[in-house]
């Protein structure tokens, strides 16, 4: 079967357990989750939106940007629960994007030597990545999430209504995800996106369930075999070499990064050999008719001067994500050198 009936998935690994479960009704899941213990992480503009649900004594309200994560907003959050009283026996509780995750998932890690935390992610970046798999950090200026740990939240809880007052960008941001995930792990997920792309585009409520616990399942079952990112979770960062570098330099959303990281894997992947002109073409097509973009940005060459800050270098070389068929990538060690000698093939710099 395409996809386990049951909305339920649990990963174990060294640093704990999470639970991951679907929900209903957002007003009952924030009355049985709140109590004496429970500290509230809030996006300010979920906030906004469901205050009248939110009946909660203890929250922080954070403008969710990316450039509000870092370490000067973590030492706020922390000040604050220590002025409300948060103690060893409380537990953070985060609403709201990848942004606030992230930071709610790194300020527990840290808090009082570490205190318990769980999730309740409301966009779809969030759902099928952020919120999944226990990687939490913040970011300095020259570098995302350079400082982080890996912890596994207790529980995150999933309920794709949120998705509904979505904006575009920010939909299709998390679209990039999904379709990393299929390009580099599964064939008939890929099949599947391909044949429901009219109904994910208008946002149909029982084809984006499947394809959120889809894709939670593909990165549950590379967290559960490799949590600490030794061999096979690299592959969850097709993209993301080139993607955190425009990122971090222009406006683009992650996914939109991403997705033009994506298309420079697939471009690579063929200038390589890993895959034919038939299937790179096809692969570009694949991006482009979710409405994702493809252009390299003007300034290229600057920007992937960033690279040579990716956290993920060692020595003067990245494990680069590659595509070698579809649904199935390949892990290749290439000198910055030689990754800016091909970039500049590519695109004439
Ligand atoms: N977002 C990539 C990972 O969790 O490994």
């Amino acid at each position: 079967m395409f996809l386990k009936s049951e909305k339920f998935r649990e990963i174990k690994t060294d640093s704990g357990l999470s639970k991951i479960k679907s929900f209903t009704s957002i007003e009952d899941k924030i009355s049985n989750l709140e109590s004496f213990h429970t500290f509230w992480i809030i996006d300010k503009r979920i906030y906004q939106l469901y205050n009248k649900k939110l009946k909660v004594n203890n929250m922080i309200l954070i403008e969710a940007n990316e450039s509000n994560k870092n370490i000067q907003t973590v030492e706020k959050i922390i000040v604050e629960l220590n002025k409300k009283g948060a103690d060893r026996t409380s537990r953070l509780i985060a609403l709201g994007g990848g942004v606030i995750c992230d930071i709610t998932g790194f300020v527990a890690s840290i808090y009082m030597r570490g205190i318990d935390f769980q999730y309740i992610p409301t966009t779809l970046l969030s759902m099928v990545d952020a919120s999944i798999g226990g990687k939490n950090g913040v970011n300095l200026k020259t570098s995302k999430n350079l400082i982080g740990v890996f912890n596994q939240p207790q529980a995150v809880y999933i309920n794709t209504d949120f998705l509904e007052s979505l904006s575009q960008r920010d939909f299709l941001s998390g679209l990039a995800e999904i379709i990393k995930y299929s390009l580099i792990f599964d064939i008939t997920f890929y099949k599947y996106l391909t044949e429901n792309r009219d109904k994910i585009l208008s946002r149909d409520m029982d084809v984006l369930n499947k394809i959120v616990w889809k894709s939670i399942d593909i990165k549950a079952q590379i967290v559960i075999m490799d949590e600490k990112e030794k061999s096979l979770r690299m592959i969850l960062n097709f993209g993301h070499t080139a993607g955190h570098a425009i990122e971090s330099a222009t406006n683009f959303t992650h996914g939109e990064s991403v997705s033009i990281g994506m298309r420079i894997g697939i471009d690579l992947s063929f200038k390589l050999h890993l895959i034919d002109e038939k299937i790179h073409d096809e692969l570009l097509k694949f991006l482009k008719n979710f409405c994702l973009p493809v252009e390299i940005p003007k300034g290229f060459s600057k920007i992937m001067d960033r690279i040579k800050n990716d956290k993920k270098k060692v020595g003067d070389s990245i494990n680069f994500v590659l595509i070698e068929k579809i649904g199935k990538a390949r892990i290749v060690k290439l000198s910055i050198k030689k990754i800016i000698e091909l970039i500049n093939e590519l695109y004439n710099y």
